[in-house]
């Protein structure tokens, strides 16, 4: 009975966007809608309603988000006009009533209004640094620089397999001026480093406002080489 909704939307300011809500259980006759803005974690209620009569506001959200709700199953928030500080991970919940019973919460849609153009990111691996070269393990660290917007992920093969253990990506990325970069760390043991007919790869998914990009970059193991 999870709600669901677009994942990630990107847009020009003074653009109407609307991110929609449904889910299957019409006991859940409550929809409600959060943001939750980067810089503070907490999720903050925009509004909530029942079927086809008004639905209600907290203060600060009346006058710039419009809620609709089409039926028990269906509803949409609205941004009729957004404006960069609209960027948020909006959530949509269902639930019994206003208060007092579980809410069943969406995914929630990472929501984007631009204020520069977008941009790739460019990927590169540093090698192990050679202050790690008596230790059974290597660290490869793969940098994405000079993208914007943030929607990216990031993850590692190894000879095309993922690989999840030994992964640690920054929580979040990090913008400079008028762009962003991200790194994550790979850990591998050093006599797979030094296979040379190992390849490793760190692919970058860059939501570019209409599809996903991968921008990878890869190296391979040194062949005993004491780097
Ligand atoms: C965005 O990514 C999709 C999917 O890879 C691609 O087809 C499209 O051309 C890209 N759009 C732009 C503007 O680069």
């Amino acid at each position: 009975t999870s709600p669901n909704a677009n994942i990630q939307k990107m847009l020009k300011e003074g653009t109407e966007v609307t991110i929609s809500c449904s889910h299957d259980d019409s006991n859940l006759n409550v929809m409600l809608w959060y943001q939750q803005k980067e810089d503070n974690h907490s999720l903050t209620l925009i509004g909530y309603g029942y079927a086809n009569i008004p639905q209600n506001y907290e203060g600060q959200f009346e006058k710039q988000f419009e809620l609709t709700r089409e039926d028990s199953l269906r509803g949409a928030l609205i941004v009729r006009s957004a404006k960069p500080s609209d960027s948020a991970v909006y959530f949509c919940a269902a639930t019994h009533c206003a208060s007092g019973y579980e809410a069943h919460f969406g995914e929630g849609t990472r929501l984007t209004v631009l204020e520069y153009n977008v941009t790739a990111p460019t990927v590169k691996i540093l090698p192990p640094s050679s202050k790690e070269c008596k230790k059974k393990k290597k660290t490869l660290v793969c940098v994405a620089s000079g993208f914007y917007p943030d929607h990216v992920s990031v993850f590692w093969q190894i000879d095309g397999v993922d690989v999840t253990d030994g992964v640690a990506t920054d929580n979040n990325a990090v913008r400079k001026n008028e762009s962003y970069s991200i790194t994550s760390r790979l850990r591998v043991l050093a006599e797979d480093w030094r296979s040379p007919d190992r390849t490793f790869t760190c692919t970058v998914t860059f939501f570019n406002g209409t599809g996903y990009e991968p921008h990878s970059d890869s190296v391979h193991g040194t062949a005993g080489k004491s780097i």
